[in-house]
C-alpha cells in the first residue's frame, strides 16, 4: 500500500502544470485536488483564467472543482507571507518566493473572477451550450434556444409516444412494445435520442440478417421444423413424468418443461433452459448428466429420441436468437425512423436543444475547420488547457468535442504560436455510472493512448500516471470511533498503540465488518 507522503508527492508531480498528463486513480485519491491545484499552479504560472477550460460530467462535480479552487484561493488572498509561502511550497512551487510572487498569489481569486470569460468551470453540456449561444449563426441554431432539462426532454419524448400510438404509424410503436420489457417506454426513448446519429446510417433488415450470421432462409417456421418432427408431445409427457420423482435436479426441470403450452417458436427459449448446461467448459450445449443418470434408466428407449431431440433445441439455439436479435432489432429501427423525426420537429418548433443536441451541435461546429479554428480563437483568445475531471463519464461524442477542442494542442498550428498548451485529463473506470447516458469507459483508454501518440508526435509527450493512496478511506472509521474515543478519554482512559497495536475495537464493527 502506498504511504500517505509518497501518495502526496505523486499528486504533486500530476499537478505539474508544464506537462499534459492523464491521470487514472481510485476514489478518493486527490484526483479533484490534483486538478485544482494544477489549475492554482497554471494561474500562478501567468496563464490568464479564460485560457483555462475544466470539464466534467456532472453539475454537482463542476460545482465542486469550482467551490474547491475557489476556497483555495480565497484562502490565499487572506495569509500572510509564512503561511502563503508555505502553502505555495506545499503546492510544489519551487522557491524563494518574492514578494511580487507572494502578492500575485493573493490577487489570484480576483483575477479569476474577474476576467473577461473568466475562468470557465463547467459542465461538457454547459460548455457546449455557452459555445453555441456565442457562434449560434455558424452552429445553425436558433439564437434564443432554449436548453432543455431532462424533465421537458423526458414529457416531450411522451408526447411524441402518445402522438404515434394515435397515429398511422401506431403498429410500430406496438411491434417494439412487445420487446419491450421495461415499465415505461421513456428509458428505451431516451436512448434512441442519444444514439440518434447511429439511426442515420443505412440499415436493412438484410444487412442486419447477415451480420446476425442468420441462415436466409430462417424463419420462425423453419426453426419449429428443424426442432419438432412430431412425436415430441408425447417425448414430452413422458419425460416430465419420469423428471417428476427422479433428483431434486430433474424435479427442478420439470417444474420448467410444464410451462410449455404448446412446442412452437416460442417454447424453445423453455426447452433451452430445461435442457442445455447454462455454464462450464460448453455452456448451451447437451449434458450428459441431464436427465440423471436413474431417469434415463426409467425412461428406456425412449431416452434415445429425448437425446436426439435435445440436441436438435441445442443445434437451434444461435439460429432462434439470431432471428429474435433481427426481429427486435428491425421493431427499434422501424420505430426510430417515425419516432426521431417527430421529436427532431418538435425541438425545432419549440427553439429547444436537448442534452445530445448541444453535444452533437457542438460537435459538427468544431469538426468545420474553415469555423473551427476561428471559433476557438474567438472564444476568449483560445483554450491553452483543458482539464477533465470525472473522465471516465464522458461519452464517445463528447470526447470527439475535447478532442477538437485540443487539436491545436497536438497540430502544433494556432492562432497564437510559442504558446504552451496542456491537457489534463482525470479518472476512475471503476467508477463509471453513466454507462447508459452513452459513456463508455473503454474511451477512456482509447483517447489516453490517442491523446499519447499524437502529443508524442508533437513533441509534447503525456505524461500517464496512477494514483492509489485513498485519502477517503480511514475516514468512516474514525468517524465511527470518535463517540467511543470520545467516551473513553472523558473517563480517563487514553489511547496507545500498546493498548490497541492496530486501533481499538470498531465500536461499530457489525457495520464496518472489523
Ligand atoms: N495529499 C492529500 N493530503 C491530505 N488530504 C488529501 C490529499 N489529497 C486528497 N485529500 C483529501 O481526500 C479527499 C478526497 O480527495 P478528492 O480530490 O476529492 O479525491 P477524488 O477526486 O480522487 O475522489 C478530499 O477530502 C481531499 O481533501
Ligand atoms: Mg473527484
Amino acid at each position: 500500500m502506498m504511504q500517505r507522503d509518497d501518495a502526496t508527492l505523486r499528486q504533486m508531480a500530476a499537478a505539474r502544470p508544464d506537462m499534459s498528463t492523464w491521470l487514472s486513480a481510485n476514489a478518493g485519491s486527490g484526483k479533484t485536488r490534483v486538478l485544482t491545484d494544477r489549475v492554482a499552479r497554471l494561474l500562478l504560472d501567468g496563464v490568464d483564467p479564460q485560457h483555462i477550460l475544466c470539464l466534467t460530467y456532472t453539475k454537482a462535480a463542476a460545482s465542486e472543482m469550482q467551490n474547491r479552487l475557489f476556497l483555495r484561493l480565497g484562502a490565499w488572498a487572506m495569509l500572510e507571507k509564512d503561511a502563503l509561502t508555505a502553502a505555495l511550497t506545499e503546492l510544489g512551487v519551487a522557491g524563494p518566493l518574492s514578494d511580487t510572487a507572494l502578492r500575485d498569489a493573493r490577487r489570484l481569486f480576483a483575477r479569476a473572477i474577474e476576467a473577461p470569460g473568466g475562468l470557465k468551470i463547467q459542465t461538457i453540456h454547459s460548455f457546449c451550450a455557452s459555445l453555441l449561444r456565442r457562434f449560434p449563426l455558424e452552429a445553425g441554431v436558433s439564437p434564443q434556444f432554449v436548453e432543455m432539462e431532462d424533465r421537458t426532454a423526458k414529457l416531450l419524448r411522451a408526447e411524441i409516444v402518445e402522438q404515434i400510438a394515435a397515429g398511422p404509424d401506431a403498429t410500430k410503436l406496438y411491434a417494439l412494445a412487445r420487446h419491450h420489457t421495461g415499465e415505461t417506454l421513456d428509458d428505451l426513448t431516451a436512448e434512441i435520442a442519444g444514439k440518434a446519429p447511429l439511426f442515420d446510417e443505412t440499415w436493412t433488415q438484410a444487412g442486419m440478417a447477415k451480420a446476425l450470421g442468420l441462415r436466409p432462409d430462417a424463419t420462425h417456421r423453419s426453426l419449429e421444423s428443424d426442432v419438432f418432427h412430431g412425436h415430441e408431445t408425447q417425448l414430452l409427457t413422458k419425460l416430465v413424468t419420469a423428471l417428476s420423482v427422479g433428483s431434486t435436479t430433474d424435479m427442478k426441470a420439470a417444474a420448467k418443461l410444464k410451462r410449455i403450452n404448446a412446442l412452437d417458436f416460442n417454447s424453445l427459449p423453455i426447452l433451452e433452459d430445461a435442457f442445455l448446461t447454462k455454464s462450464g467448459k460448453a455452456p448451451f450445449t447437451v449434458s450428459t448428466r441431464f436427465p440423471t443418470k436413474a431417469t434415463r434408466a426409467a425412461l428406456g428407449d425412449t431416452i434415445d429420441l429425448i437425446d436426439a431431440w435435445m440436441h436438435r433445441v441445442e443445434a437451434a439455439r444461435p439460429q432462434r436468437i439470431a432471428l429474435e436479435a433481427l426481429h427486435v432489432s428491425t421493431a427499434l429501427h422501424e420505430f426510430a425512423q417515425v419516432f426521431l423525426p417527430a421529436y427532431a420537429r418538435a425541438k425545432q418548433l419549440r427553439g429547444w436543444l436537448d442534452f445530445d443536441d448541444l453535444i452533437l451541435r457542438a460537435r459538427a461546429l468544431l469538426t468545420r475547420s474553415d469555423v473551427a479554428a476561428w471559433v476557438l480563437f474567438r472564444l476568449d483568445g483560445g483554450i491553452d488547457h483543458i482539464l477533465v475531471d470525472e473522465a471516465q463519464d464522458t461519452s464517445p461524442v463528447q470526447w470527439q468535442v475535447i478532442d477538437r477542442l485540443a487539436q491545436e494542442f497536438t497540430s502544433g498550428l494556432g492562432a497564437r504560436q510559442d504558446v504552451q498548451r496542456t491537457i489534463f485529463v482525470v479518472g476512475d473506470k471503476k467508477q463509471s455510472i453513466y454507462s447508459f447516458q452513452g459513456a463508455d469507459p473503454r474511451e477512456f483508454d482509447r483517447m489516453q493512448r490517442d491523446f499519447a501518440e499524437r502529443l508524442e508526435a508533437a513533441g509534447t509527450p503525456l505524461q500517464t500516471q496512477r494514483l492509489e493512496h485513498s485519502f477517503r478511506s480511514s475516514r468512516p472509521f474514525s468517524m465511527l470511533w470518535m463517540p467511543h474515543l470520545r467516551g473513553a478519554r472523558s473517563r480517563g482512559f487514553h489511547l496507545n498503540r500498546a493498548t490497541y497495536p492496530s486501533g481499538p475495537p470498531c465500536p461499530a464493527a457489525s457495520i464496518c465488518g472489523r
